[in-house]
């Protein structure tokens, strides 16, 4: 079944309705399981929250507009290589942002989010990692 782009829309204004308190979340989620992972990050992780939100609403919004959203993925993916991400880093990140999704939106998740965010994050990682991958082939 393809992703129902507008639940993706409608679940990520839900969720993004709290603001600030997402990426906290998703930040101490993700240090939790995988602690070796904080070092990547800056210290201060205020700026960071943003650009993840940011990057977050940029992707939801242009879900089903691929024209748009490949290549900005693709420069993403490309930056992220320069930060020292793996593809097996994909995995864990996801997992913590599965997380959070289902966490902020409490009674209103269900199978069907759960189906079409992993499919949606899967794209994600397939562009950005394969476009890191790009530069090192
Ligand atoms: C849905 C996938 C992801 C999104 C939307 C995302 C978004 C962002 C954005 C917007 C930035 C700011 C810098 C820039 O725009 O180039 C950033 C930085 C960064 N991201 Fe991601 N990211 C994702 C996946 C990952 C993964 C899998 C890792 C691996 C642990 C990661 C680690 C980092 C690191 C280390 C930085 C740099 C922090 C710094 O030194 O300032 N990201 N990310």
């Amino acid at each position: 079944m393809p992703v129902d782009a507008q639940k993706l829309k409608d679940n990520f204004a839900l969720v993004g309705a709290n603001g600030v308190d997402v990426a906290e979340y998703f930040y101490a989620d993700l240090f939790a399981r995988e602690p070796q992972l904080r070092r990547m990050f800056p210290t201060g992780m205020t700026r960071q929250y943003e650009v993840l939100l940011g990057a977050l609403t940029q992707v939801v919004s242009s879900v089903d507009d691929h024209d748009t959203l490949i290549p900005y993925l693709e420069d993403l993916g490309r930056r992220h290589h320069g930060f020292g991400v793996l593809r097996e880093h994909y995995g864990p990140v996801g997992v913590s942002l599965l997380a959070t999704l289902a966490y902020f939106s409490g009674p209103e998740w269900n199978d069907d989010l759960e189906r079409d965010w992993t499919a949606a994050y899967g794209l994600v990682t397939e562009v950005m990692a394969g476009a890191a991958a790009e530069l090192v082939s």
